[in-house]
């Protein structure tokens, strides 16, 4: 039995069961009732949420066109404008005074910003970019700190239809530069840097760096002052963001585009090296993100203060920092530094601060809180928080327990919430005042969505079965396509059972018909809730002069879900260079990835090896690898070439961790 069955056997043993408190089912948004009305007539439930949450420019009277699958139309003979349902309708409603974001900055800065204020700037902003030849259509890249100008950015280009592709801060100037060059984004809006952890951090120089190869069509790129450090400046090409919107009109009519027109795209990664531009469209994705906001969340938007610690660089930032909370007209806390400066309180410090009463984050996050120890939250009044959310990896239920019992008071629901950068909106969570909850669970499709779990014949398992999370019916705010290759969302996607969307993860029913998420099934990363591909990060270490070759896997790690760990061959004529070089080596390669992907992707240990074990068709056994990873016995070897690799790499292992 593997650490995984065991694991398994663990979970699945989970009888701890939470029932919803009277008082917040009495009051709860989710009622029983949306399962049957969503059983009753899924297509006619989707057409009620879009009608609810959204303000149409021109009504649809279509609501799902599946003639093209694998790519659905939704909702496709409406026209709307995504930043007037975000922005404007709430200022039109009176609402214009309410609180939109409430950032607080790592050093402690604070802004306050009202939707009033919010349709100014962002209005200021589409003018801008509209003036530097911006149109309908294309494509702006983003790449800026957790400051509320990301929000802006985003909702300034949604405002005249030209999809953004948001990039993560932390990654590299090369993954920046792959992206600006495969979106052909025409104007990037970054900052000069941002704090993190007590310091200014550079941001502008990796756009530099990305522009200097001279092969994109950016023509224009908009700087934000943030830290106020030097930067280089390319005249012609560089402008102040605050200096260019400085003249800009405050009024601006948001354009109305088709439902299926696209809203962005975000990269993220997937088996191969390169990363897939995901394709989000307006219409479906904004109905489904602002529904699953109100009822998973339970949002009340006169009284809630809301806070979702995604950073807008990741899918959950779209969804539920940008589009899902402003749509609904939230009031949210944007913080934009890490949780432990300057002290491992801040996170607490921020929720009493600002009776944050619905707070969602990642696993990994919750069991480093759990590490540090229950007496820091336990310095301050959480008693506002009501409602707590996870997402990212799954929770093991000591985590989920100990965030219900240490943040929440033992008071709040904990909704695990599972969904990924293609499915653009939450697919599978309790709903709070509804579900009993189970730690450890996602449990079950939100209504109006259809989940299984099938084997590998493509038969489903049912109660008690494990085998390949799938969605059976399509889903509003499902991707469309990666941008550039639909050839590759077909195989990827839609390939491994035909006609039906493969998620990639592997999943278990347990006798309730409850859903529990066992992680990837292919090579797909999880570190700390962030994606990462091992072909990436293997072709990022193959990219180096010194390396011959690599293969990468994750093993499991008690903080961070898993953590990259690398075997490499160096090249014979290296070799020597290498190693006069000694202990460098390894430093050398962890940064080179740092350098190729960004400092997420750092190999947590690098080991040289003389070989890799391989079948005798030539395929590496990344199984046997993460045996050794995850310092296990090896497991079966028949199959390779050569069996005797395995007991030099274990060794090898034995003695750089004995170093
Ligand atoms: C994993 C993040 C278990 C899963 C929104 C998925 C989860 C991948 C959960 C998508 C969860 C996300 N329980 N696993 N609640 N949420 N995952 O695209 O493996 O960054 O396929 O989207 O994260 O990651 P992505």
């Amino acid at each position: 039995m593997t650490d995984q069955d065991t694991t398994l056997e663990n979970l699945l043993t989970e009888t701890r069961s939470f029932q919803p408190s009277p008082e917040f089912a009495a009051s709860s948004n989710a009622s029983p009732e949306l399962y049957e009305q969503a059983e009753a007539d899924r297509l006619a439930f989707w057409a009620e949420q879009a009608r609810r949450f959204l303000s149409w420019d021109t009504p649809f009277e279509e609501v799902l066109d599946n003639s093209g699958a694998p790519t659905a139309r939704w909702f496709a003979d409406g026209k709307l404008n995504a930043t007037y349902n975000a922005v404007d309708r709430h200022v039109e409603a009176g609402n214009g005074d309410r609180v939109a974001l409430l950032f607080e900055g790592e050093p402690g800065d604070t802004r306050t910003i009202t939707y009033a204020d919010l349709k100014r700037e962002v209005s200021k902003a589409a003018n801008t970019l509209e003036s530097l030849g911006v149109r309908t259509g294309d494509r702006v890249a983003i790449y800026l700190p957790m400051i509320p100008e990301a929000v802006i950015a985003m909702l300034a280009c949604a405002r005249i239809g030209a999809p953004h592709s948001v990039v993560f801060g932390g990654f590299s100037a090369e993954a920046l530069h792959s992206r600006i060059l495969d979106a052909d984004a025409k104007v990037v809006i970054t900052a000069d840097g941002g704090y993190r952890r007590g310091k200014p951090s550079a941001l502008k120089p990796a756009v530099d760096e990305a522009l200097s190869h001279d092969d994109t069509d950016v023509s224009t790129v908009l700087v934000v002052r943030r830290t106020g450090q030097d930067v280089a400046w390319t005249d012609g090409r560089d402008q102040w963001w605050h200096e260019a919107l400085e003249g800009a009109s405050e009024e601006h009519t948001p354009v109305p585009v088709e439902a299926e027109h696209p809203l962005y795209i975000l990269y993220t990664s997937g088996t191969t090296g390169k990363p897939k531009g995901i394709l989000h469209t307006t219409g479906g994705y904004l109905v489904q993100s602002a529904y699953t906001h109100w009822y998973v969340f339970d949002l009340k938007p006169e009284t809630d203060v809301y806070w979702c610690t995604a950073d807008v660089g990741w899918v959950t930032g779209h969804s539920y920092v940008t589009y899902g909370p402003l749509i609904n007209g939230a009031t949210q806390v944007l913080y934009e530094g890490t949780p432990d400066s300057p002290h491992k309180g801040r996170w607490w410090d921020i929720v009493q601060k600002y009776g944050v009463t619905i707070l969602y984050t990642a696993p990994t996050a919750i069991r480093t809180m759990m590490k540090w120890g229950a007496d820091i939250p336990g310095e301050y009044d959480l008693t506002s928080l009501r409602v707590l959310g996870s997402v990212g990896e799954p929770i093991n239920p000591e985590a989920w327990i100990w965030y219900r019992r240490v943040i929440g008071g033992d008071r709040t629901p904990v909704v695990d919430t599972w969904w990924q950068t293609e499915t653009g909106a939450i697919m599978i969570s309790p709903l709070p005042g509804v579900t009993d909850a189970k730690p450890g669970s996602a449990q079950v499709a939100v209504p109006g969505v259809h989940v299984d779990v099938w084997n590998d014949a493509g038969q489903p398992v049912g109660p008690g079965g494990g085998g390949y999370l799938v969605i059976n019916e399509p889903w509003p705010a499902m991707l469309r396509t990666i941008w550039g290759d639909h050839e590759r969302f077909k195989d990827t996607y839609w390939a491994r059972f035909p006609g039906t969307y493969f998620a990639g993860d592997g999943a278990k029913f347990d006798e309730d018909g409850d859903v529990w998420l066992l992680g990837r099934v292919d090579d797909v990363m999880n570190v700390s809730g962030h994606r990462l591909s091992t072909t990436e990060i293997e072709s990022a270490l193959v990219s180096h002069d010194w390396v011959a070759e690599a293969a990468v896997v994750g093993a499991s790690d008690a903080t961070t879900g898993q953590a990259v760990v690398a075997f490499v061959i160096l090249r014979s004529d290296a070799l020597e260079a290498a190693e006069a070089e000694g202990e460098k080596v390894v430093g050398e390669l962890r940064n080179h990835v740092a350098h190729e992907i960004g400092p997420i992707a750092k190999p947590r240990s690098i080991l040289v090896v003389s070989e890799l074990p391989k079948t005798r068709s030539g395929k590496i056994m990344r199984r046997l690898l993460r045996d050794v990873a995850e310092n296990r016995p090896v497991g079966d070897v028949t199959t390779l070439a050569d069996s005797s690799v395995m007991d030099s790499i274990s060794a090898g292992m034995q003695a750089s961790a004995g170093d």
